[in-house]
């Protein structure tokens, strides 16, 4: 049995309120604050900002970012966000006219527009996969898919309801049509385990600033190498070309360099101190508790949740049973759906943060929340039945 009377460590308080709402922000670890204070420092008085420095955070970031996905450092790509690497693989894949790409009808927006740019810009037909349920199954992905299907994108945790996809079975799919897989890792990644280069994935995409408690305006992406050598490069970075130190010879060679691997697709400013440092501390810290350790906390405080809740007076629509189809997302109503607003109004009042999507009530419970914050909301709960 798990002990979630205690908060794994290394965070705040929240003086006294209760944070249940990581599917919107995750918490930063107080050693990431720590860290951010000194990126701070380097600003402040900026000969403190060290060609050492200035290099060490891309590559400091990149080496832990490996190594929670278990992955080579050097394939790892630097972004900003979760849509950076999706935009990234509309962009530079090599399309052809009528090439169609499969989505889920009702995902979250990112993992759909960037390949409606390209509908428009490359002749390629974006079709939306409409699930009987609330993410797309295996039958339906086989049904949909077609001599033209290149790519099938979808969210692994769904944002809107819960439910996680079933990634191996979609993924072995796709590969055995030749299809593309790729997956928004945003609402899963720092609440569960997993094996990115065993998994049938080929392009996988996350944010930072939710279950890996990183600050926002983080992310990253992973391309499996023989994925990635199909596509065309789409940007020419210096700072992946050339180093700091290059721009003192007496004469600034520019060339287009090839065989960059990962690193061609970064984000510019990679090295953005001010957000990747404490964004490096923050994976540190999500990797020495292990993603085993937060994914069993995290799931039992699910499970006491789902447990504890009144079943008279209120439903739990996302996936209940434990398994890799439940996530760290519960949405639940009250059977009087009308009432939700008003529900969702007396927990702020008594400061437990919930989120309230789609006209139901979503908990997202995460590392720094212990059985007591789920005692309390359920306390509100109960009165408001
Ligand atoms: C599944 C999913 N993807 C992406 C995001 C965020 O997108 P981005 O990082 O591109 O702003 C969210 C939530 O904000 C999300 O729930």
């Amino acid at each position: 049995m798990t002990d979630i009377s205690q908060a794994l460590p290394g965070f705040g308080d929240f003086d006294g309120r209760t944070w249940l709402n990581t599917a919107h922000q995750g918490a930063l670890p107080l050693v990431a604050a720590d860290a951010a204070r000194d990126a701070i420092s380097w600003k402040v008085a900026p000969f403190e900002l060290t060609t050492e420095r200035f290099s060490g955070v891309p590559a400091r970031l990149r080496a832990v970012l490996g190594r929670l996905l278990d992955v080579p450092s050097d394939e790892v790509i630097l972004g900003n966000s979760a849509s950076y690497g999706l935009h990234l693989v509309a962009s530079a894949f090599p399309w052809q006219e009528g090439d169609e790409v499969l989505v889920m009808e009702g995902d979250f927006p990112s993992d759909i527009l960037p390949w409606l740019l390209m509908e428009r810009r490359h002749g390629v037909k974006v079709v939306r996969i409409r699930p009987r349920g609330r993410v797309v199954e295996p039958d339906e992905l086989a049904a949909a898919i077609t001599s033209r299907t290149r790519v099938f994108c979808t969210t692994w945790v769904h944002s809107f309801s819960g439910f996680a996809v079933d990634l191996d079975a979609l993924g072995t799919i796709c590969r055995e049509h030749g299809v593309s897989f790729v997956i928004n890792g945003s609402q899963a990644l720092g609440a569960r385990s997993f094996n990115l280069t065993e998994a049938p994935v080929d392009a996988f995409t996350c944010v930072g600033h939710k279950w890996l408690c990183g600050p926002y305006g983080t992310g990253f992406a992973w391309l499996r190498p023989e994925f990635r050598d199909r596509l065309h490069p789409i940007k020419a970075y210096w700072l992946s070309m050339q180093t700091a130190e290059d721009l003192g010879k007496e004469l600034v060679e520019v060339e287009l360099r090839e065989g960059l691997g990962a690193r061609a697709y970064d984000v510019f400013g990679t090295a953005n101190f001010l957000n990747f440092v404490p964004f490096t501390a923050a994976v540190q810290h999500i990797v020495d508790l292990g993603l085993e350790r937060i994914r069993v906390h995290d799931q039992a405080l699910v499970t006491r949740f789902i447990e504890g809740l009144d079943k008279d007076h209120f439903m739990i629509t996302s996936p209940t049973e434990p398994g890799p189809r439940r996530s760290t997302l519960i949405f639940f109503s009250h059977r009087d759906a009308g009432r939700n607003q008003q529900v969702y109004a007396a927990l702020s009042r008594q400061g437990i943060h919930f989120a309230f999507r789609a006209g139901s009530l979503r908990l997202s419970p995460h590392l720094y929340n212990t059985s007591i914050d789920i005692e309390r909301a359920l306390d509100v709960l109960t009165r408001e039945r």
